[in-house]
């Protein structure tokens, strides 16, 4: 059966569209192209990509792109969202398949998650809870988020009116942006970034100011961060533990950003869904800081703590006038994401703290691993304190750029890594680093470091 596909407008690193696999859904060498044109019919368009592409993803390449643009009619695409056309992990996708090779590139895991929560989800199913959910959660998701946002944070937070379910983290980002940031305002981000940060903020019209965060520490330079905060300034989005350092905002770090936040009416949107992979400090949410809950959105999920990264369950939590605005776009966004899995996601908070504490101890092995063997290899690797990330220099290599050392190493050493130019809005700034991911099983981490090992040279 033929599947009409619209290309993401955003390929750049995105976890989720990375781990696209559409096995059975195109005709190889085909690729189908819905144009937004409603006059245009939906064609079937012939492109090059050899047969393998057309399993891996729905995204064109650059020459299927520039191919179909002699085509009538061209892709379209909103003015929001043009520039989110990079094609670099198309590209890395697709060599990787070529090439055989061991993909460290991806931030999903490649192992599955507990059987409990599997099983309540085939649960919630038998038993039919299999339509639309309440708009802002399941209450007894509501009500496990908020228990576990209490147990971790002292926050005592009303499931019904400040904890909003999303589909995905992704879903509870943009939400807030739509919901709570008008065209023209300023949000401040902290690059490396998270990609779909940016495609949300263009989405909601807001005007991007980018803070660099620098190796060896990713320190926060505090003041530039002062510097940069104007009197249109919105909102600030910071990731912690930090995708793709691993880095973990220190409470002197988030002292200081709650202080500025505070002085200038500023809100703060904290993604954490690394939050319960945190190794070498604790993590602390900006919310629970003194006089921080009243302007913070904090947002997570289920997928990276319960490896279940494809059922898409997250959620925003948020003082009462802040969930207003969330729960606006959410209801024209989704209005409601998967009830069964919801039903499962609420059984899988409850796990008792073992679960997260196992879970630690099968990740900090895993790392183990990779440091280890990535500092054998020759890299400089900066410490990551939490997430499954690590981020290394890949100067001693000597290839000339982040793309040109992970195409090498696609080709030449049959491993992938993620080139992280694409985290920031300026791409020379991560022109030296590239990024490794340690949620796979421990014989994939070992064979990816052999590999290394006996192909990467210094030069
Ligand atoms: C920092 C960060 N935020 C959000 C997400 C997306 O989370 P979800 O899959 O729950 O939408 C990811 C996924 O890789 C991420 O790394």
């Amino acid at each position: 059966m033929q599947v009409s596909v619209q290309a993401p407008a955003n390929w750049r690193s995105h976890e989720m569209l990375r781990s696209f696999n559409f096995v059975s859904t195109s005709t190889p060498g085909f690729t189908i192209l819905r144009s937004s044109n409603k006059s245009s019919s939906n064609r079937r368009i012939k492109t090059n990509s050899p047969s393998p592409m057309a399993t891996l993803s729905t995204v064109p390449t650059d020459k299927e792109v520039e191919s179909t643009q002699k085509i009538n009619p061209p892709l379209q695409v909103a003015k929001r969202l043009e520039k989110f056309k990079t094609t670099i992990f198309t590209q890395m996708s697709m060599l990787a398949i070529k090439h055989g090779a061991i993909n460290l590139g991806q931030g999903f895991p490649n192992f599955d998650g507990p059987e409990f929560v599997k099983e309540a989800a085939i649960r919630a199913i038998r038993e039919g809870k299999n339509q639309y959910a309440r708009g802002y959660g399941v209450p007894d998701l509501n009500s496990a988020v908020a228990a576990r946002f209490s147990k971790d944070t002292g926050l005592v937070v009303d499931p019904e009116k400040e904890v909003t379910v999303t589909s995905g983290c992704t879903e509870a980002i943009v939400a807030t942006m739509l919901g709570l940031i008008n065209p023209g305002d300023e949000v401040i981000v902290f690059a490396p970034f998270y990609d779909s940060y940016e495609a949300s903020l263009s989405m909601a019209g807001a005007t991007i100011k980018s803070i660099t965060l620098r190796p060896p520490n990713f320190s926060v330079p505090i003041n530039e961060l002062k510097a940069a905060v104007s009197e249109n300034t919105r909102a600030i989005l910071m990731n912690t533990p930090h995708n793709p350092t691993g880095k973990m905002f220190n409470v002197e770090e988030l002292n200081a950003i709650a202080s500025l936040c505070i002085e200038n009416d500023v809100l703060v949107f904290s993604d954490e869904v690394y939050d319960k992979l945190a190794f070498e400090a604790n993590h602390i949410s900006i919310a629970s800081l003194p006089g921080m809950y009243e302007r913070t959105v904090t947002m997570n999920s289920l997928g990276k703590t319960f490896s279940l990264t494809g059922w898409k369950i997250g959620w925003a939590i948020a003082p009462p006038h802040l969930t207003w605005g969330v729960r606006q776009a959410h209801s024209f966004i989704t209005f409601a994401t998967s009830t069964p899995m919801q039903w499962a996601a609420a059984e899988a908070l409850r796990t008792p703290d073992s679960y997260y504490e196992e879970l630690k101890r099968d990740y900090m092995a895993k790392k183990a691993i990779l440091v280890e063997g990535l500092n054998a290899v020759g890299f400089t690797v900066y410490p990551s304190s939490g997430t499954y990330f690590v981020v290394v220099d890949h100067t001693p290599f000597g290839l000339e750029n982040d793309v040109a050392f992970c195409e090498y190493l696609i080709k030449e050493v049959g491993v992938v890594a993620i080139p992280t130019s694409v985290f920031y809005l300026n791409p020379e700034d991560g022109k030296n680093l590239v990024r490794f991911t340690f949620c796979k099983d421990e014989k994939t981490l070992r064979d990816a470091v052999a590999l290394m090992k006996e192909r990467l040279r210094r030069r």
